[in-house]
């Protein structure tokens, strides 16, 4: 048995085609001992190898009901940790490549979460009135803080209804890293506008008044995904304009303007099956990541639908392509030579408050 990992270097400039033919060889040597768990941005030449495929709440679900030793996530930094949350202790949950982070969820972190909810309690007693709520897109130790103070995790598919739950227990909740996705899910609950307010960490109370902070519902976090703010309104006008049959739909990451001019806003999963479920010969421009678009479109070209990018520029999730055919061969390789590389471990003590968050999410969607 092999004593040091195989190194990176014998795969970096492997052909895409070999890498992929060495992945299937390594699948088969581990059998049901490795479940590879892929998210719906990720590349085809990933995605074809999935046992699973989801959005993230699907996913997170699927985490804890394997039986295989090891969770090989092709996704993002916080799904693989949230599966090493979720999945019983003996398993090991691993991210091919320890790049592939979300540039959302860096846009908040536990020493300015604290901070803020510092500040807020010269304002208020945020532990009686506040629910925090953060997007799964976030970093464990996030999930162990809402954890800890009342709080819950919710998904692009399950917003609002955590903040039903949310509001069922505090008058306000605080919404972070995404405002784009509170500010929708509080929208869709009759919340004005003018009681959901951006927090900004970069500013003292967030830039907020005394009087705003007193008067909002959702507090949201000034964060947003870099992927989605490419879609903007005057795209979807000039499709309406050259299609007035075609049909919308959009992640509810994109701006208020964008899901306002959709005709549905959902989660990826939600997305697909939209599309799939819609009459055959349906133009649809979609709102988010083109690996799932393009593979969405050859999917249902055969029954005459038309599916359209909403962006004329590429923009693909730049951190979910660094999960390569070259670095799952390198990581099952390894595997199959008793080597585990790239293990994704939250710290006991925050695990078991960030599942707290979790199991408080799944309960409630
Ligand atoms: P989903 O929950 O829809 O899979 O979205 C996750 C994500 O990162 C979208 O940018
Ligand atoms: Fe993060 Fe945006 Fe990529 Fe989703 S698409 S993983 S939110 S950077």
């Amino acid at each position: 048995m092999q004593t040091v990992p195989i190194s990176f270097d014998h795969f970096n400039s492997l052909a895409d085609r070999a890498a992929g033919e060495r992945i299937e060889a390594t699948r088969a040597q581990l059998g049901k001992r490795a479940v590879l768990l892929c998210h719906h941005y990720q590349r085809t030449d990933i995605h074809r190898h999935a046992d699973i495929t989801g959005d993230s709440l699907k996913l997170s679900r699927l985490a804890g009901q394997s039986d295989a030793e090891y969770i090989v996530f092709c996704g993002v930094h916080f799904m693989a940790e949230v599966a090493d949350i979720l999945s019983r202790p003996d398993q090991i949950s691993i991210l091919p490549d320890l790049a592939a982070g979300c540039s959302m969820a860096d846009m908040a972190n536990l020493a300015k979460v604290e901070r803020c909810w510092r500040e807020l309690s010269s304002v208020l007693n945020p532990d009686e009135s506040v629910t925090p709520v953060t997007y799964i897109n976030s970093a464990a130790d996030l999930k162990a803080f809402c954890g800890a103070h009342g709080g819950i995790v919710c998904t692009s598919s399950n917003a609002p209804k955590i903040l039903d739950w949310s509001f069922a227990r505090r008058k306000k909740v605080l919404f972070f890293p995404d405002q784009h996705l509170g500010r929708w899910s509080g929208y869709k609950m009759g919340i004005p506008f003018e009681q959901m307010v951006i927090w900004n960490p970069d500013l003292e109370l967030g830039g907020l008044t005394p009087e705003q902070i007193r008067n909002a519902k959702i507090i949201l976090w000034h964060g947003y995904c870099s992927v989605h703010q490419m879609f903007n309104p005057g795209q979807i006008a000039r499709f309406r304009e050259k299609y007035p049959d075609g049909k919308v739909v959009s992640h509810p990451e994109c701006s208020f303007e964008v899901c306002a001019q959709s005709d549905a806003v959902g989660s990826t999963e939600s997305i697909i099956r939209i599309v799939k479920e819609s009459a055959p010969g349906t133009r649809w421009l979609v709102g988010t990541e083109l690996n799932l678009v393009e593979r969405l479109a050859a999917e249902v070209k055969h029954e005459g639908k038309i599916v359209q990018f909403m962006a004329d520029t590429i923009c693909m999730c730049s951190t979910m392509q660094r999960i390569d055919p070259q670095h799952l061969a390198w990581t099952l390789e390894n595997l199959v030579a008793g080597k585990v590389v790239n293990r994704i471990t939250v710290p006991a003590h925050e695990a078991k408050l960030a599942k707290v968050a979790l199991e408080r999410m799944l309960d409630a969607s």
